[in-house]
C-alpha cells in the first residue's frame, strides 16, 4: 500500500496551518464587524439537501458529489458547499423567528470530485458567509463590499470583481425559451452533455467546459437582457451603491456560477495573477431556496471564498505573512544535572503565559542554542550547575545578541514587561 494523501487532498502543515490560523483571525475581526456570527455545520448531509438545492442538472450533482450509504442505508454527501447546508439549518432550527435578517459565517473543508490541478482540489476549504431573511440591495451590496474588504485586508489588490443578475422565476422562462430557439439549430454541433443540459436545463450549458461549445454559446442571448421590471430595478441600486461606495466592478452578462438556486445578484471575485482557476470567491442571491425546501419564504444571500485558491494569490502577489517567532523562551541546560531545575522553570515560564521549549535530547550546550534558533525563540535562558547555585538565569537575546544575567526570582517578571513591549510594539 503507497502511504499518500488520497488524489486531490493534501496535509496543511504546520507552517501553513499558521497562515490559515492568521487567515482566520482576520475573518474574525472583518465578519463579525459586519454583524456575521460563526456557524459550525456537519461535515456531511443527506444527498437530497445537496440535490434539491445545488439543482439535479448541475455539475456538482451530476458528478462531483462524494455520495456514500451509511450502515442504517441513509444515502449521505460529504458537503460540496455550505449554503445549502445553512438553508437547512434556518429551517430547522426556525431561525426566521430572530431578528431578521441571521447573518452567519463559517469555515470548514468542501468536498467536490473534480480533476485536481492546480488551485483545484478534491477537498479544500472555504469560508463562506449567509444573510437570510432580507432582499434589500444593500444588504448585496454589504456582502460583496464585505468579501472585497476582507481581501483589501490581506494586501490583495489585484482583484476584479465581476458582478451579474440571474433574474428571478418570472423573468427566467421567457429567456429560457429564447436560449433554447438559439442552441436549437447548434444541437448536432454541441456536446453529449450539452445535448441533455438543452433538454432539462438549458440554462447549464454554459457551465460546458468544452471549447467548441463554448464558442457557439459566445453569442447566445444574455439573462441580463430579459430581466423584469423588479429585477432590473434590483440590479440597478446594487450597481450604483457599488460605485457611491468607490467599488470597482465590470458587469459580466456571462456570469452564469454552477448552481440552480441563484436568482437577481451574482458576483465573482477573480486574481489576474492565478492560471486557469482564477477565481478566488463567488456568491450571489438565492431568494427561492428556503421555500424550495418547504421553509417559509425568506430570500437569501452569501458567497464563499476558497482558502487554497487565496493563498496562491497570497504568494503570486507576494503578500505572505512573514515567519512568526513561535516560542518567546527556549530554556537550555548546561549540564545533564540541571535538567530538573530547567524543567521546572519551563513549566513555571508556560503557566504564566510565556511560550517555553527545551531540548527533549540531551544535546550538547551548542546543539541547543542551534535549536533555540531553529525554533525561532526569541530568548535563551540558561541554566548550570554555577547559575544554579548562585541562584541566577542567563538570559541571551537572541534577536540582537546581548546577554545578561537575572535573578531566578526576577526572570518571569522580566520576560514579561519585554512581552508587553513586543505586543504594544506590534
Ligand atoms: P463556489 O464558486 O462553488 O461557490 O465556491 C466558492 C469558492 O471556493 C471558489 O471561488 C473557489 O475559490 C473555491 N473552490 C471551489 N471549488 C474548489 C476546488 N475544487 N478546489 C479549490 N477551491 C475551490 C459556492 O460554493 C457557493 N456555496 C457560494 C455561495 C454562498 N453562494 C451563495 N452563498
Amino acid at each position: 500500500m503507497e502511504i499518500k494523501a488520497p488524489r486531490g487532498t493534501s496535509d496543511v502543515l504546520p507552517e501553513k496551518a499558521a497562515i490559515w490560523d492568521y487567515l482566520e483571525s482576520k475573518v474574525v475581526d472583518i465578519f463579525t464587524n459586519f454583524g456575521y456570527k460563526k456557524i459550525i455545520l456537519p461535515v456531511f448531509e443527506h444527498t437530497e439537501i445537496f440535490q434539491r438545492g445545488i439543482g439535479q442538472s448541475t455539475d456538482i450533482v451530476q458528478k462531483e458529489m462524494y455520495t456514500f450509504e451509511d450502515k442504517g442505508g441513509r444515502s449521505l454527501t460529504l458537503r460540496p458547499e455550505g449554503t445549502a447546508s445553512v438553508v437547512r439549518s434556518f429551517i430547522e432550527n426556525k431561525m426566521w423567528n430572530n431578528p431578521l435578517p441571521v447573518k452567519l459565517y463559517y469555515i470548514g473543508p468542501m468536498f467536490r470530485y473534480e480533476r485536481p490541478q492546480s488551485g483545484r482540489y478534491r477537498e479544500f476549504w472555504q469560508m463562506g458567509a449567509e444573510a437570510l431573511g432580507s432582499d434589500d440591495p444593500f444588504l448585496d451590496v454589504e456582502m460583496i463590499i464585505l468579501l472585497m474588504d476582507y481581501f483589501r485586508s490581506l494586501k490583495l489588490n489585484k482583484l476584479e470583481l465581476k458582478i451579474n443578475s440571474m433574474g428571478c422565476s418570472k423573468c427566467q422562462p421567457a429567456y429560457t425559451g429564447d436560449l433554447k430557439k438559439f442552441i436549437e439549430p447548434n444541437l448536432e454541433k454541441i456536446c453529449k452533455q450539452c445535448q441533455k443540459r438543452y433538454e432539462k436545463n438549458p440554462l447549464r450549458i454554459f457551465d460546458c467546459k468544452n471549447k467548441e461549445c463554448q464558442k457557439i454559446y459566445g453569442d447566445a442571448p444574455k439573462l441580463t437582457d430579459y430581466l423584469c421590471q423588479e429585477c432590473k430595478m434590483h440590479f440597478d441600486q446594487v450597481k450604483d451603491a457599488l460605485t457611491e461606495n468607490n467599488e470597482d466592478f465590470e458587469v459580466d452578462k456571462s456570469l452564469v456560477r454552477g448552481f440552480d438556486y441563484y436568482t437577481k445578484t451574482t458576483f465573482e471575485i477573480c486574481s489576474p495573477v492565478l492560471g486557469a482557476q482564477n477565481a478566488i470567491g463567488g456568491g450571489g442571491r438565492y431568494d427561492g431556496l428556503i421555500e424550495s425546501y418547504g421553509g417559509p419564504p425568506n430570500p437569501g444571500i452569501g458567497f464563499a471564498l476558497g482558502i487554497e485558491r487565496m493563498i496562491l494569490a497570497m504568494q503570486a502577489e507576494e503578500r505572505m505573512p512573514g515567519p512568526k517567532r513561535i516560542n518567546d523562551v527556549f530554556v537550555v541546560s548546561v549540564d545533564k544535572d540541571s535538567r530538573p531545575e530547567v524543567f521546572k522553570l519551563l513549566m513555571e515560564l508556560r503557566r504564566s503565559g510565556i511560550s517555553a521549549e527545551m531540548d527533549f535530547a540531551e544535546r550538547s550546550l551548542r546543539s541547543q542554542m542551534k535549536q533555540a534558533d531553529k525554533k525561532k525563540a526569541e530568548y535563551a535562558l540558561i541554566l548550570g550547575p554555577d547559575e544554579i547555585k548562585s541562584g541566577v538565569c542567563t538570559i541571551k537575546d537572541l534577536i540582537n545578541g546581548t546577554q545578561e544575567n537575572i535573578k531566578r526570582n526576577k526572570v518571569l517578571e522580566y520576560l514579561l514587561k519585554k512581552k508587553r513591549v513586543n505586543e504594544r510594539k506590534n
